[in-house]
């Protein structure tokens, strides 16, 4: 019988391409989600993709602990995969007690009834910005997490901690609930991606950002598709080779690919421990710069850009050092920048009609 993942936040960016690669990889998909900060559009292109019709759609908030609980009573859970969260981390200093709330009381709902129901198998999708500002790089897992700088980075901090307490405290649960081959134990991997970008290759899922981007490559595409005037590249005198800020793009299928293998380490009882760590990225520095100009080129198109004064919060240079995701998941990053950058400008031209 094949496996049953539920996929929490499922109908969002980086959800509905897991969700792809879930189901083609043969294993069944519950996706919950609120849609709070998507619509249809990205569920739709999943069903197209996969050419399957009934994935069950379960739309709820994971906040209300009733219903996380229901859906653990519906359907036989065998693992986990929690994106249901907020994420802008401007919006999080200014509304504090919104992102705590809901990115908390998430988590921990699904976690306990993920052990109420006898236990389960949990990924928590983390972020490289419990890393923060740092000169030691690549960052390895082992790299010391800073104190967060905004209250969206603190939740995926204390995220990470609460998953490592919970299977701390189940993992001597060895009675098994009686009826179920379940022994209420919970196992978790927390993945820290580096800085997710693209789209499917189909063009038909892809980032849906509201309002104004935050973040780099949706304000390229709309810089060059015309619903912006122009971007801003933030600071161009850091110490970098060409002054403006390294980040490790990591293309989201890609992305996609290592929670299909996380799980299956978890699913095939292949962990090492049972609360562990990967970094999710390439390895590769891309400054904002190199960015761009490898947008313009692949593309075929001249960017409107100019240069501002730094955003405040940005860290001068991450990237990672993937060695242990690549050991240890099988995993390696293998889409080409230019590939990935290419997606992401036929999504754009996707939503425009064009
Ligand atoms: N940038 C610009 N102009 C823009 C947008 C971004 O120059 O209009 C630059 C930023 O200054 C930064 C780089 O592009 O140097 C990447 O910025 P993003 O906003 O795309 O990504 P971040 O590295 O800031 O964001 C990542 C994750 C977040 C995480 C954050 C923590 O995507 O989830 O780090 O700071 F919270």
């Amino acid at each position: 019988m094949a496996k049953r993942v539920l996929v929490s936040g499922g109908a969002g960016y980086i959800g509905s391409h897991v969700t792809v690669e879930l189901i083609n990889a043969g294993y069944e998909v519950v996706v919950a989600d609120n849609m709070s900060n998507c619509d249809l559009t990205c569920f739709e292109g999943v069903k197209k993709i996969t050419g399957k019709e009934d994935i069950p759609f379960e739309k709820m908030d994971c906040c209300d602990d009733a219903a996380v609980n229901a859906l653990f009573s519906k359907y036989r859970i065998d693992a986990v995969i929690h994106f249901a969260a907020f994420k802008a981390v401007g919006e999080s200093v200014a509304e504090p007690i919104k992102y705590y709330r809901n990115n908390l009381d998430s988590f921990l709902n699904i976690l306990e009834a993920a052990k109420t129901h006898g236990g389960c198998n949990v990924l928590f999708s983390s972020s490289a910005t419990v890393y923060g500002e740092t000169d030691r790089l690549p960052v390895t897992e082992q790299s010391p997490r800073q104190p967060a700088t905004s209250p969206y980075g603190n939740t995926k901090q204390i995220c990470e901690d609460i998953l490592r307490d919970v299977v701390k405290a189940t993992a001597s649960c060895d009675a098994m609930e009686p009826g179920t081959d379940r022994n209420g134990t919970v196992k978790g991997i927390a993945l820290r991606y580096f800085n997710p970008i693209g789209a499917h290759p189909s063009a038909l899922i892809g980032e849906l950002p509201r309002g104004v981007p935050n973040n780099l490559v949706p304000f390229i595409t709309q810089t060059a598709i015309g619903k912006r005037e122009c971007l801003s590249i933030f600071g161009n005198d850091y110490p970098t080779p060409d002054g403006t800020c390294q980040r490790d793009y990591i293309d989201i299928v890609d992305l996609a690919k290592a929670h299909v293998a996380a799980v299956g380490r978890m699913l095939d009882g292949k962990m090492k421990e049972s609360y562990e760590i990967f970094n999710v990225g390439t390895g590769r520095p891309v400054s904002v710069l190199e960015l761009v100009n490898a947008f313009e080129k692949v593309n075929n198109l001249k960017l409107n850009y100019k240069f501002a004064p730094r955003r405040p919060g940005d860290v001068t240079a991450i990237w990672a050092d993937p060695t242990l995701a690549n050991r240890e998941l099988g995993w390696k990053a293998g889409r080409s920048i230019e590939d990935t950058l290419a997606a992401a400008w036929a999504w754009e031209k996707h939503l425009a009609g064009k």
